[in-house]
């Protein structure tokens, strides 16, 4: 017994400080070592589904809330839910195929609606046409064909009698005997019961943001939780997405620029959801817009490049179908990871800060995956500052070995003429011993020049990401910058004291004139967009001027405001010596 406790300990102790410190001379790279949480960070795909009685609307699961639906009206929703054509199986399936390594589903999201058989209400789907649950079903088909299947569970519940606060356009609803922390008490129940019914791997919290830690009686739901199964994963919203707690931060619709720390600047676990199309992550019949698969190939080694987990999300039918618009993507991306998985999955964060080229790096052990999006017109590329011993270089397609040279700059590595696979090919680069790097710093030309490409930007943005990266047959911009909020920003060294012309390659042709803004440390340099010879076409335009003392500095490239759709496709920000 006393055993028992003294793991128990143990396990609330990993808790709440969940990946160790990194210790001193660390590389990015290096795994987080956490026996719970090792299956997790392997896995580096999961899939996320959004599905309930909303998906019969087809529009967005907020759809009570956006189109301020009386609960009496969307009763008729709850009893009518009657999803013909689930078949579980089907799903899990698709999953396999698209290389998902588990799934996360909705057992219960803000509408209040339980996707299972709860004993503790009848707004379950017990009560819908339907009358089977679906939950349990998928679980079974999880069992059997080995997917771990984790359960979102919202917090904020809009049917519930004792959750508060009401939605702000509710008249009708008295809140009079509305007791909250019965709500809690009801929550709890559910939590448990799902954890004795099902035996999920992940609980994924979310709606927590309308109460306190301590209302929301955080910490016993983690301690409860954790004590029926110590392996259970809990992501970060349990506590309000507080840096540091949970087993994973759950970035929403963006990728952090340079992956997710814990306060103490040791690496944490994170796990990036994310939708595939724009609007709403339930069903959405009116949806036109949809990420490329090439996009989401890009994203999953992007957020594997950086430590992270993809779980991605598909909103399926109200018959229990996934569109063909997700099932497509999904498929064309098991086709690229049946290929390239060795790159993806149970790998660790690059080693490398930045790399001079539209790639990514992900590293296992001794072998480093270098993901190459944007062929290089030269056919080369720098590994830069990589001073380990190199064994061999090939292609992972193919095991074609390619020629390399060591440079004062890093390794080179010749390219074959074409890319074998345009969204992204990887190059496996075998080292003798764990990779050993100079830190990459941007510094200018022999002629003083500095030069700052879109690839060696952090790329900063919040929930709502919509610009990316892109390769135009010769050039690598950011494109679909749609959002003010995402920006480009760079540290470089100058090393020369004196006036610098700022100029910057941009594509726009969309008509109309967009305003952006230069900051390069405390001074800002305002600017309108110009024509460029094509939207696919840069040209390059000089903005202002600029002193600059010797030594560090940072430059960010915002957009103000957009005048037709997108603003502007950067390429590079020039500082050229006056
Ligand atoms: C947000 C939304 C919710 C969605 C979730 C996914 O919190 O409110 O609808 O389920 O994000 O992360």
């Amino acid at each position: 017994m006393k055993k028992i406790n003294v793991c128990i300990c143990i396990f609330l102790g990993a808790f709440f400080f969940l990946s160790l410190p990194a210790l001193p001379g660390q590389t990015p790279g290096q795994a987080i070592k956490n026996e719970r949480t090792q299956w997790f960070q392997d896995a580096k795909f999961g899939l996320f589904i959004h599905w309930g009685v909303y998906s019969m609307l087809g529009r967005e699961e907020w759809v009570r809330q956006l189109c301020q639906i009386p609960l009496p009206e969307y009763q008729y929703y709850v009893d009518h839910f009657n999803p013909t054509l689930y078949n579980p199986d089907e799903w899990v399936r698709l999953a396999k195929e698209a290389g998902v390594k588990y799934i996360v589903i909705t057992s219960k999201h803000h509408d209040g609606f339980c996707l299972f058989d709860s004993k503790y209400t009848d707004y379950d789907i017990m009560r819908s046409e339907y009358g089977k649950d679906a939950l349990g079903m998928l679980v079974e088909a999880c069992r059997k064909q080995q997917m771990p299947l984790g359960f979102y569970y919202s917090i904020m519940d809009w049917s519930h009698p004792d959750y508060l606060p009401r939605r702000p356009w509710e008249t009708d609803r008295p809140t009079r005997d509305a007791d909250f922390n019965r709500y809690m008490d009801y929550a709890i129940n559910q939590l448990q019961e799902l954890m004795t019914k099902y035996d999920p791997a992940i609980l994924w919290f979310d709606g927590e943001w309308e109460h306190s830690n301590e209302d929301q009686r955080a910490k016993e739901i983690g301690e409860m939780l954790l004590k029926m199964k110590p392996n259970l994963l809990i992501n970060d919203r349990l506590f309000k997405r507080e840096p540091g707690f949970g087993d994973f931060g759950t970035p929403e619709n963006f990728i952090p620029a340079t992956g997710v720390r814990n306060p103490d600047g040791s690496p944490r676990l994170w796990e990036a959801c994310t939708t595939m199309n724009f609007n709403g992550w339930g069903y959405n019949r009116y949806e036109t817009e949809f990420h490329s698969a090439s996009q989401l190939i890009r994203q999953l080694i992007e957020i594997a490049s950086k430590g992270g987990n993809l779980l991605l999300n598909v909103g399926p039918m109200p018959d229990g179908t996934i569109q063909p618009e997700f099932s497509a993507r999904l498929k064309r991306m098991g086709e690229w990871l049946s290929e390239n998985g060795e790159a993806i999955y149970e790998t660790t964060a690059s080693v490398f800060e930045k790399l001079p080229f539209f790639g990514r790096c992900t590293v296992k052990g001794n072998k480093l995956y270098v993901h190459v999006m944007g062929w290089p017109e030269d056919k080369r590329i720098l590994l830069p500052g990589l001073k380990t011993f190199l064994k061999k270089v090939y292609l992972l397609k193919n095991e074609r070995t390619l020629d390399f040279r060591r440079t004062r700059r890093g390794i080179v590595i010749s390219l074959p003429d074409r890319a074998p696979d345009p969204d992204a090919t990887v190059v496996v680069v075998e080292l003798q011993n764990p990779p050993e790097i100079t830190p990459y710093e941007i510094r200018p030309t022999a002629g003083g020049r500095i030069e700052l490409p879109v690839y060696l930007a952090d790329l900063q943005s919040e929930m709502g990401q919509r610009a990316y990266l892109d390769h135009f047959y010769r050039v690598t911009m950011l494109t679909n910058w749609q959002n003010v909020n995402d920006y480009p920003s760079w540290e470089f060294f100058v090393e020369k004291t004196g006036t610098y012309e700022v100029q910057a390659s941009y594509a726009s042709m969309w008509g109309g004139k967009s305003t952006f803004a230069v900051e390069i440390d405390d001074l800002e340099i305002p600017g309108t967009t110009q024509n460029s010879p094509s939207v696919y076409f840069p040209k390059t335009f000089t903005l202002g001027t600029v002193d600059l003392k010797e030594g560090k500095h940072a430059l960010r490239f915002k957009i103000k405001s957009i005048a037709n759709n997108q603003a502007l496709r950067l390429e590079k920000v020039i500082l050229k010596p006056l």
